[in-house]
């Protein structure tokens, strides 16, 4: 087997992680935000990126609908969620906010995931603690890339992980996803970078990392599809 078949064989296997029970306790303890938390992480966001009324905005990998949420407080925006577990995609349907939240069930980070949407369909795709759970983050990032329209934004939220995050059923992850314990601010933008992206700005999430709910580090890196030249 290779490279490339056995990370198909553990991709399945993280997947299927998120069954109804996972998927309820990440909603109870991770998943369901404050008021306090979502306004700390509203105004990390929006002080990076500007994310306006009218806007087609994706959240990628939303699971129960965290950062969906948080996005919905903005007036006008039209909202999408991608997300490969049923149970989480059935949480963040029974979220009365998120009714007109636009679903499709499935991953990013395959070459055969580029067909769930069109190409040029956003003006930013966001996504948090998702990066960290990719199999394959050049292809996701190529896809972000083509579902984005000239001069939309990509933002990716993500924390300072280590190996020992990773627990109980999760802890066999660590070693077969490529940035599980990623510990620096310069490796998402790298590889963004790479693929095409403009970086914007790289930055810790200085509101959301005040809050007593915050156990790990958050950062966010703003990257831009550039206008054709
Ligand atoms: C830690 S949860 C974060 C959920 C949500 N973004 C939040 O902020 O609470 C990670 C989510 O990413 C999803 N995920 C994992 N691998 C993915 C992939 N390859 N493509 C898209 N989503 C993925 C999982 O199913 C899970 O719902």
């Amino acid at each position: 087997m290779n490279w490339n078949q056995s990370r198909e064989l553990l991709r399945g296997r993280l997947f299927a992680k998120y069954d109804a029970k996972e998927a309820k306790d990440y909603d109870t303890f991770v998943g369901t935000l404050t008021t306090e938390d979502e306004n700390a992480y509203l105004t990390d966001i929006l002080e990076a990126v500007s994310i306006l009324p009218g806007n087609d905005v994706l959240d990628v990998g939303a699971g129960s609908g965290a950062l969906t949420k948080i996005l919905s407080r903005v007036d006008g925006v039209s909202l999408h969620a991608l997300e490969p577990s049923v149970a989480m995609c059935e949480l963040l349907k029974a979220k009365p906010a998120l009714a007109g939240v636009k679903m499709v069930l499935g991953g990013c980070d395959r070459k055969s995931d580029r067909d769930h949407f069109a190409v040029s369909s956003f003006d930013a795709i966001v996504s948090r603690q998702v990066v960290n759970s990719l199999f394959d983050p050049l292809v996701a990032f190529q896809n972000w890339f083509e579902w984005l329209k000239p001069g939309g934004k990509a933002v990716v939220i993500d924390g300072i992980y280590g190996r020992d995050g990773w627990t109980g059923i999760w802890a066999e992850e660590v070693d077969a996803i490529p940035l599980s314990a990623c510990q620096s601010l310069a490796t998402i933008p790298y590889l963004m970078e790479s693929i095409g992206f403009q970086v914007d700005s790289v930055r810790w999430m200085n509101r959301a990392n005040q809050l007593t709910s915050t156990r790990t580090k958050r950062y966010m890196v703003v990257a831009t599809k550039p206008l054709p030249t």
